[in-house]
């Protein structure tokens, strides 16, 4: 049977895939940039528009990294004022457990799906670090091993409050001990749909359990087909099936009028992600010490990494993704010599790829095999430019999908678990 796609709208994080040296770049805290996107995905008929979060501003070498835009304002006010401005696209924030407290997150999504007439959707993540619940006054809180069983405490903690609407609750385990009245009545999906982005065994195992929808890094055909049929074959021992839980992995993309064009756009997109100051700050990272004096047009530091605790950078993905900086190094070291690239490529070849790249046509084409060989079941896009990045998308490829009989033309029903076509 022919799948449908579901497609989501990732407003661009805080991160170097944004280029917002580009011209047409604007601003990530103005209203008007996060009412652009999120027309234009509704335009487009998309599922849904996503916020990622993150409660503490990246350091890296104690400074505040500022290399890429810094800040953004506060998920619930964003998405609640975008509640006003669109009328059937998801609105979908990332919502920590680890940090806040059960009651007061329920109230908010509750009243967001009320204020949207249900669309509301909770990626419900953990968070890694200590240095984040700083900001909590908390110092680590939690050890990284019990965030999973906080995070489906909180989450079931939320769901009675939820399913309870206004009225007396009480909860105790390990994590809560609350009782009380709670005040927002049963909102238009009773509960807003779940999204999972945790990658661990106990971020999967939390998803199967839990979760409606998972955003993963798993967007290429063999990484995609392994996670899916991962996370999937763990749903029935919870008593659920294939259909209730769909993988949305995140993808980027550049479109051209050929695939050539786009492929060399696609190259100085690259290199517009990653500028030398970027690329050098990359490799601190991995190398934990300062590399401010090494050229990055220039080969790979010869100087060793330092091994133990990162003293370099806090609050980066990288240095979570790449565990074992000696052996990283070793690697990055013989593909930089075999490839003869100085140390800005090399950054390039292991941090900055787009997973579709070609004309409209071909991009439709990629996007339907990869779903209809379950790789996905769709895709969080994540456009390189703010706010106008999805535009051509949705001008050029979308219309292929929906004539492809691939992609609604028209939202079938009015909530977000309508879209996803989960109950
Ligand atoms: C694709 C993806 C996106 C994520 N987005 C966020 C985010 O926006 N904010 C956040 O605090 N954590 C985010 N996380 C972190 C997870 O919630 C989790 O804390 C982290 O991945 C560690 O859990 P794990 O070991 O199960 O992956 C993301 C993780 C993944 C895999």
């Amino acid at each position: 049977m022919t799948k449908q796609i579901h497609l989501a709208a990732h407003f661009p994080g805080v991160n170097n895939t944004t280029v917002w040296s580009d011209p047409q770049a604007g601003s990530h805290i103005e209203f008007d940039s996060f009412v652009h996107l999120a027309r234009t995905a509704e335009r487009a008929k998309f599922d849904f528009f996503f916020l990622a979060e993150g409660l503490r501003l990246r350091e890296q070498g104690g400074k505040i990294y500022d290399l890429d835009v810094v800040g953004r304002p506060d998920t619930f006010t964003v998405l609640a004022a975008l509640a006003a401005v669109t009328e059937r696209l998801g609105l979908a924030g990332t919502i920590n457990s680890t940090f806040n407290e059960p009651y007061e997150v329920a109230r908010q999504f509750a009243s967001l799906d009320h204020l949207s007439d249900g669309r509301a959707a909770w990626n419900v993540v953990t968070s890694w670090d200590a240095f984040t619940g700083e900001n909590f006054r908390r110092g680590g809180f939690l050890a990284n091993e019990d965030r999973y069983t906080r995070a489906e405490s909180f989450l079931r903690t939320a769901w009675k409050l939820f399913d309870t609407g206004v009225g007396q609750f009480e909860h105790k385990d390990q994590h809560f001990d609350i009782s009380g009245t709670f005040g927002v009545p049963r909102s238009p999906q009773g509960r807003p749909v779940i999204l999972q982005a945790g990658d661990s065994d106990e971020g999967r195992e939390f998803a199967a359990a839990t979760a409606d929808a998972i955003f993963s890094r798993h967007g290429t055909l063999e990484a995609g087909q392994k996670f899916y049929s991962d996370v999937k074959g763990r749903l029935a021992k919870y008593g659920r099936t294939h259909d209730q839980l769909v993988v949305l992995p995140a993808a980027t993309f550049v479109l051209g009028d050929t695939d050539a064009d786009a492929q060399e756009k696609a190259a100085v997109v690259r290199r517009q992600q990653v500028s030398g100051a970027t690329a050098i700050r990359f490799l601190e990272q991995i190398w934990n010490r300062d590399l401010s004096a090494y050229d990055p047009d220039g080969p790979l530091p010869e100087v060793e990494p330092v091994i133990g605790e990162n003293t370099i950078a806090k609050g980066r993905a990288s240095v979570r993704m790449f565990k074992d900086p000696a052996a990283t190094v070793k690697q990055w070291r013989e593909k930089a010599s075999a490839k003869n690239l100085s140390i800005r490529d090399l950054v390039i070849d292991v941090s900055a790829r787009q997973n579709f790249i070609g004309s409209a046509d071909s991009v439709a084409t990629q996007i339907n095999d990869l779903v209809q060989q379950d790789a996905a079941d769709g895709f969080i896009l994540v456009p390189h430019v703010t706010p106008g990045g999805l535009d051509e998308f949705a001008d050029t490829v979308v219309p292929l999908l929906q004539e492809r009989g691939v992609f609604r033309s028209e939202y079938s029903g009015p909530t977000l678990r309508d879209h996803l076509g989960i109950r």
